[in-house]
């Protein structure tokens, strides 16, 4: 039986792997898929050693998707291009392939509650992998992107690595803040920090909040995550967590490791709250 794993600290939450089973179900592949929380500083020994002892593929999630971009030597186009890894799959010649389902998962989701069309403009909150690893997808659907981060340099690194291309730019989040009243021409508002872990929210003025706006939240959780809970407190009325993206993505990973799509709208139905 082919054994597949998802590596991140924290791993308690993650819910990949009763995805798994679901489609492994829906399409009858038999495969394992277990959860593997790895120390900080071991993550390319856990991984290597689990490929050693006869894994055939992994999810990388939170904080390693960047150093799994590290440890590949081929990749898809849309990782290539990302500079971050989620899915990994060993190849019968033994190459590491490295692919980035993030991007694709949640313009999926986006697409499916009509959250987006090609020339949205998004506001993108956070500059970490998740951040990084979507914005491939959603330029090359046609949107606009402009990224506010906690630490401006961080976000400032993903313009450069992007190349400086003429539909990403970030703003400082002090300049942000102090010209709020030009800042509100966004049709969709992404919050791509990881600060929901520990129930917090980004530093940043509900003023952005506007009935007419879509918020999304990568993050997710069984209540309405703090992120959100702020915005609707603040008159958001087109909400959404990142529940979809999950599914899509982790659709997206099982399509590259058994070339059979799930069909995600049931699994979706199934997890999805209604606020
Ligand atoms: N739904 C899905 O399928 C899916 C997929 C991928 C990721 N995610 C979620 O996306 C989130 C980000 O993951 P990641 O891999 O990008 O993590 P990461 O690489 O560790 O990046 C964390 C980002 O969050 C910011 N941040 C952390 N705490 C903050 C706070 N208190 N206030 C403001 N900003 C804060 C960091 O800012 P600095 O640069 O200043 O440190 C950075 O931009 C996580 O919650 C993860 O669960 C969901």
């Amino acid at each position: 039986m082919k054994r597949f794993a998802v590596f991140g600290n924290p791993i308690k939450h993650s819910k990949s792997p009763i995805i798994h089973k679901l489609f492994a179900k829906q399409t009858g592949i038999l495969q394992k898929y277990t959860k593997i929380c790895v120390p900080i500083d071991n993550f390319h020994e856990k991984l290597l050693n689990f490929f050693k002892n006869g894994g055939n593929g992994a999810n990388i999630t939170i904080p390693f998707k960047k150093k799994a971009y590290k440890l590949c030597n081929t990749f898809t186009e849309r990782a290539k291009y990302s500079g971050v890894v989620n899915t990994i799959k060993i190849m019968k010649s033994q190459e590491i392939l490295g692919d980035n389902t993030d991007g694709i998962g949640l313009l999926q989701d986006l697409k499916n509650l009509k959250f987006i069309h090609p020339k949205s403009k998004i506001l993108l909150i956070g500059a970490g992998g998740a951040a990084q690893g979507i914005i491939y997808s959603l330029i090359k659907f046609g949107c606009n992107i402009t990224i506010i981060n906690r630490t401006y340099q961080n976000a400032k690194n993903i313009i450069k690595y992007f190349h400086n291309i003429k539909n990403l730019n970030c703003i400082e989040l002090q300049h942000f803040s102090k010209n709020l009243h030009n800042q509100l021409q966004y049709n969709l508002i992404i919050n791509a920090t990881s600060s929901s872990l520990k129930g917090n929210i980004p530093n940043i003025s509900p003023l952005i909040i506007k009935s007419n706006i879509f918020y999304y939240d990568l993050f997710y959780d069984i209540s309405l995550t703090p992120f959100l809970k702020w915005c609707r407190f603040h008159g958001a009325k087109k909400i959404s967590d990142g529940i979809g993206m999950l599914i899509e993505q982790a659709a997206y990973s099982f399509y590259l490791w058994h070339g059979i799509m799930p069909n995600t709208k049931i699994i979706i139905q199934k997890f999805k709250k209604i606020y």
